[in-house]
């Protein structure tokens, strides 16, 4: 059975929370805006272009531990699944949990990009086409409990991959775990991808590759803002500048001025300082044990961890009952 409306609904107004959330971040100080605007069109495509760096390791390790461990995610999951994918972007690891799941899984990708979205679940449905796939076009941030309510019998699990939940301060993570809990009901269940402590070198060098796209990704929101708010700025007169932050455990990115100058959106100007940034993006890092505690304050319980041999990233199961035993895998940090 297929889903019967091909296009996704729009759930929220994207273009007026853009103007929003860039005028508050930029009255902020220090300034900095939520990292979700980076995913337009051409930022959904650099950012494809970052996955597939030598540099940017996440991607490909997650990958690996998919196509290694499907089908005892799969497993775990359990028959008759709705799966909830939220920021589905590309979806290119999808395929490797989907082969997997039973022909009465219902899969549900949500995301801020329609023609992302689309693109995305036609490719898929090609794919699986006994499949009921249903694509909803929004800001996941933005959705309620009803929004995500269904008739079906299905047990909904959300699936979350990318370490996407890395871009959100812990204390934002557990209300986001939370809200997630509320959505899916008792019964549900939480695969998510979740990028580990390393070495700051390799963390630097994944967020500083060197054809240049994670500093064109970060720029484009520059581009953005000229282009879709009509902002006044030089787009030359910032340059990419990304870190590990080793005593807050994340990379920053952050946009740095040149010279003293300023930005010009609505009717306000906002100095900058020469050196002085626009904070874009946060990406936390987790060992199993610190991620396991958060989730944890968020009702969620640590049930089976997969991970790859060098430890760089891992892929969590999560329920929300603590009856359930943990399984212990070969790979799995304790
Ligand atoms: C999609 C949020 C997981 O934080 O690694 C990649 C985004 N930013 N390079 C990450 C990103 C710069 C990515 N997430």
């Amino acid at each position: 059975m297929r889903n019967e409306s091909p296009t996704p609904q729009t759930a929220n107004e994207t273009e007026a929370d853009f103007l929003h959330c860039m005028l508050a971040g930029l009255r902020r100080q220090p300034k900095s805006i939520p990292p979700k605007f980076f995913y337009d069109a051409r930022g959904s495509h650099l950012f494809d272009l970052i996955c597939a760096t030598p540099e940017y390791y996440p991607t490909r390790t997650e990958t690996a531990i998919l196509e290694r461990y499907g089908a005892q995610m799969a497993a775990r999951i359990g028959a008759s699944c709705r799966l909830i994918e939220l920021g589905s972007g590309s979806a290119s690891k999808t395929p490797l949990l989907l082969r997997h799941l039973a022909d009465d899984a219902v899969y549900v990708p949500i995301d801020i990009c329609a023609p992302h979205l689309l693109q995305s679940t036609a490719r898929l449905q090609a794919l699986f086409p006994q499949m009921a796939m249903q694509p909803l076009c929004a800001d996941y941030t933005q959705l309620s409990a009803q929004d995500m309510q269904s008739d079906a019998a299905q047990r909904p699990v959300i699936f979350f991959p990318g370490s996407t939940i890395g871009n959100y301060a812990p204390q934002e993570a557990v209300q986001l775990l939370r809200d997630v809990a509320q959505w899916v009901g008792h019964e549900g269940g939480l695969l998510l991808g979740v990028d580990c402590k390393k070495s700051p070198a390799l963390l630097n060098a994944a967020y500083n590759d060197a054809a240049g796209h994670t500093a064109a990704f970060n720029l484009n929101l520059l581009a953005r803002m000229q282009r879709e708010l009509g902002a006044q700025l030089d787009p030359e007169g910032f340059f990419h500048y990304a870190f590990y932050n080793a005593s807050l455990g994340r990379i920053e990115m952050h946009l740095v001025s040149r010279c003293r100058q300023s930005i010009r959106l609505g009717n306000e100007s906002f100095a900058f300082e020469e050196g002085e940034t626009l904070h874009t993006e946060n990406s936390y890092k987790y060992a199993a044990h610190e991620f396991g505690q958060l989730a944890r304050s968020a009702g969620w319980h640590l049930k089976t961890t997969w991970s790859d041999a060098q430890g760089l990233f891992n892929v969590h199961y999560l329920s929300l009952s603590a009856t359930e035993p943990r399984h212990l895998l070969p790979f799995g940090t304790p």
